[in-house]
């Protein structure tokens, strides 16, 4: 998900910085004009302060994309899985706004994107107890950031997806005891996010075993229903 935001801002002629935890995945920049990469264990705290103080003068834009999907359910939920969790979904971006903010605050302009999702605050989604917590609470932060901060000219605003195709999801469809028909139903499912569901329920992308649910263009009218 981190790399068309990569492209886009790239393609505006943005400084982009990209990190990730995964040194390969960063590999495809080399050579990039406009992006410089660099390793990132968004746990390290010493090390995102660093980073954010190298980047640049000011940094206009913080997008926080790194994350985890816990599959399970609230029984299935342990200790270990929701302190992760916290640890990268949340803590993580609560750190790097630390990191980020005072030289925004001092320019007077910054705009901070949170990765969240559809499971969260927004919608409860069968086997996502742990995920949701997590980005509900990323939606929390969100809202605390732009309250403290947008009268000094911070925007600080979350991205709730539903389900998109990348590396992470083909992980949590092997998941399933049929891969293919997941995938095959998938596609007939296409990602729903809050532009397209408008108004009232918003909807996910529709893996095998969640729940259907009825969307409404911003009228009100039933548009259709899946699952
Ligand atoms: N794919 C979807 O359907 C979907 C839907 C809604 C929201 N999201 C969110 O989008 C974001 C990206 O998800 P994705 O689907 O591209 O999955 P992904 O697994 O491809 O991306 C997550 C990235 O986080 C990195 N990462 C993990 N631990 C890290 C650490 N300690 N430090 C730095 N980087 C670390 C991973 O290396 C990986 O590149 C996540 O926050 C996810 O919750 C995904």
């Amino acid at each position: 998900m981190a790399a068309p935001a990569r492209s886009r801002s790239r393609g505006e002629g943005a400084q982009v910085r990209a990190t990730d935890i995964d040194e390969s995945l960063l590999e495809r920049y080399a050579g990039t004009a406009n992006v410089r990469v660099a390793r990132l264990d968004v746990f390290d705290r010493p090390a995102i302060r660093a980073l954010v103080r190298d980047a640049a003068a000011t940094l206009d834009v913080l997008f926080n994309c790194a994350g985890i999907v816990h599959n399970g359910s609230t029984l299935d939920a342990s200790d270990d899985d929701l302190d992760l969790a916290l640890r990268l979904n949340v803590r993580a971006q609560l750190w790097t706004i630390q990191s980020a903010l005072p030289g925004m605050l001092a320019a007077a302009s910054g705009s901070i994107i949170n990765m969240a999702s559809i499971a969260s605050s927004i919608k409860g989604l069968p086997n996502r107890c742990v995920y949701g917590i997590s980005k509900a609470a990323v939606i929390g932060l969100t809202k605390a950031v732009a309250a403290d901060y947008v009268k000094q000219g911070i925007r600080c605003n979350a991205l709730c997806p539903g389900t998109v195709d990348t590396p992470s999801l083909g992980e949590r469809i092997r998941a399933y005891d049929d891969p293919v028909a997941a995938r095959r139903r998938l596609r007939r499912a296409p990602a729903d996010g809050p532009a397209r569901a408008g108004r009232g329920d918003r909807a996910d992308g529709g893996l095998p075993g969640e729940r259907r649910v009825e969307v409404r263009d911003r009228a009100g009218v039933l548009r259709r229903r899946r699952g």
